[in-house]
This record gives C-alpha cells, structure tokens and sequence, in this order.
C-alpha cells in the first residue's frame, strides 16, 4: 500500500515538475508560462489557476515549436484550439472539464463555420458534449488575426496534489 502511494506521488510530483508555476501571488493565484509552449505576446500569461479553476486566454493559431502562425484558415482555428487543449492537459484537465469558452473573430460568416467544424473535432459530434460558448466578431486581433479562444477549466485539486513536499503521508 505504502510502496503504491510513494508511485503515485512520484508520478504526480512529475506532473507538477513539468508545470511550475512561473508566479504564485500571496492569495494562491499561480500564473503559468510552460516553456514547451509559444510566448506570450505581450505583457500577458498563457494560464492562471485559482483554487480549482484554470484560466487559458489570448490562444491564437501559433505553432509552439517555432512560434509562427498556421496558414490561415481551418489550420489556423484548429491550432488556437488546439494550444488551449495542450495548455489545459499539461494543468491536468481536458476538454470535457471546459466549463466556458469565448471565441474572437474578425469575420462571423467566414470564421464561425470553422470553429463550429473545429469543436465538432475536438469535443466530438455529440451536442450533449459542448460547453456554453460566447462567440464575438471584433474589428481587429493581434497580428491581424482571425480567431481568438479563451476557456475556462475545472479541475479540481487531486488528493495527492498537497503532498509534495509533506508532512502527512507517514502518518
Ligand atoms: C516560466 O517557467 C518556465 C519553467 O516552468 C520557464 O521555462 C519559463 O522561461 C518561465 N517564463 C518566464 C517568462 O519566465
Ligand atoms: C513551424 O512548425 C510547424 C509545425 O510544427 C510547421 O508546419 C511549420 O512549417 C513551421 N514553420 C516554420 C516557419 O518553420
Ligand atoms: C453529426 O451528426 C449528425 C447526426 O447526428 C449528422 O447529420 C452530421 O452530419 C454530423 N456532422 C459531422 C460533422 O459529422
């Protein structure tokens, strides 16, 4: 039991090494900048986590290998969705703990379609699957973008998150 335990928390300790927070506030706010992924624009962070909910905001079609922009299009929307899935998954949740989505385009009638066909990949073509989604045509995104995500993901904390570096588990 005890040897099963001590496993289990050296695979969560590995989890949790691959996403340190780069910046935790003094409320427990933890900001994340994963260095597997694409930087940040700006002056702005890929993820934030409060208590169990997960923030991911400003996913755009960026290839995080070389931080260049997918061919615009379904490659593109599929990419921005697709950095908010892999952000999501390294912060253990997935894309049935989304719990809200809002999506930003400069073209309802051209782009819209595509994250619709985008969703139906990703979430599956179940409409029981989807979370609620705001979708909004703006004027202008950054680098004269197309598409814009941003999700919002529960997950909640793991019995074993806590345990790290601890005081409980050899009691
Ligand atoms: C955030 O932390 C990761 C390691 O977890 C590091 O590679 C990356 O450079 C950090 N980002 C910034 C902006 O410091
Ligand atoms: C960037 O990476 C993507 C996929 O990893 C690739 O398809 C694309 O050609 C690369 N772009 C450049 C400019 O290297
Ligand atoms: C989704 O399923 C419906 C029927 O349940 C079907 O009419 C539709 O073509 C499917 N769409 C895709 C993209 O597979």
């Amino acid at each position: 039991m005890r040897l099963q335990a001590i496993t289990l928390l050296q695979l969560f300790g590995l989890g949790l090494a691959q996403l340190e927070p780069n910046f935790t506030s003094s409320s427990g706010v933890s900001i994340f900048n994963p260095s597997s992924f694409f930087d940040p624009t700006g002056p702005w962070s890929l993820m934030s986590k409060a208590g169990d909910t997960l923030y991911i905001a400003g996913m755009r079609g960026i290839f995080p290998s070389n931080n260049t922009l997918a061919p615009v299009g379904l490659p593109r929307i599929r990419q921005a969705y697709q950095n908010m899935a892999a952000l999501a998954e390294l912060a253990g949740a997935d894309l049935n703990a989304c719990v809200r989505l809002v999506v930003y385009t400069t073209d309802m009638f051209r782009y819209r379609p595509i994250c619709n066909q985008v969703q139906i990949e990703l979430w599956g073509n179940d409409t029981n699957r989807y979370p609620p989604r705001t979708i909004i045509e703006v004027d202008r995104l950054n680098d004269d973008d197309i598409v814009e995500v941003e999700g919002t993901f529960y997950v909640p904390q793991k019995k074993d998150d806590d345990d790290d570096d601890d005081d409980d588990d050899d009691y």
